[in-house]
């Protein structure tokens, strides 16, 4: 995939080996307990659909991950580096997320957010994903473990007959 230009000085990208020390920069300092270099190696490795938000010097400003199956869409890892948070870019790589998974004709799109992440929940729920159930203490946390929401959004609901 070439770079799609989707901001003022923004283009979308597919991730690569390169990418990844800036990738794990980020992922260090945007979550609390962040994936490791391995974790984002497997992922390219086995073909997940992985993408970068670039600024003007082709620097990570952002990720995302998604791996599509059966119709199945599961949004792995979404994150903006906590530098350009608030910034509008979270909602336009989730847009793109979303138009890639319409591209791939992924049916449901899933996702899993910890019950403490407001500001991703706040994201997700006005994208149109609804929770439909809930993992009980399903990440590490801080003072112990949390729950993970799981979320979905349809995006092109199956052909079924009457
Ligand atoms: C979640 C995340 C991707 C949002 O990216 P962002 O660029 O900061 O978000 P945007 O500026 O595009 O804001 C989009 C919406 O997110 C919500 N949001 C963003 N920051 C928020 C905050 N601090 N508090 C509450 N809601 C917030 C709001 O609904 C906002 O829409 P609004 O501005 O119309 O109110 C970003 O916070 C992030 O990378 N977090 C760390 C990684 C992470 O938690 N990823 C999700 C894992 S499930």
């Amino acid at each position: 995939m070439s770079a799609v230009p989707v901001h003022e000085g923004v283009c979308l990208r597919d991730m690569c080996d390169a990418d990844l020390a800036a990738v794990i920069e980020i992922e260090e300092r945007a979550y609390q307990f962040p994936w490791s270099e391995g974790i984002f190696r497997d992922c390219l490795r086995v073909g997940y659909v992985c993408r970068v938000f670039a600024g003007l010097q082709d620097e990570v400003i952002g990720y995302a991950i998604l791996s599509v199956a059966a119709g199945e869409g599961h949004l792995l890892n979404i994150c903006i580096d906590p530098q350009h948070q608030g910034a509008g870019l979270g909602r336009q790589l989730l847009e793109q997320v979303l138009e890639l998974a319409d591209h791939l004709r992924v049916h449901i799109l899933f996702l899993e957010v910890r019950a403490s992440n407001r500001a991703a929940a706040r994201l997700y729920r006005s994208a149109g994903f609804r929770e439909i159930a809930r993992r009980r203490n399903y990440y590490r946390a801080e003072n112990g473990r949390e729950h993970a929401r799981i979320l979905a959004r349809v995006i092109h609901a199956p052909y079924t007959r009457p």
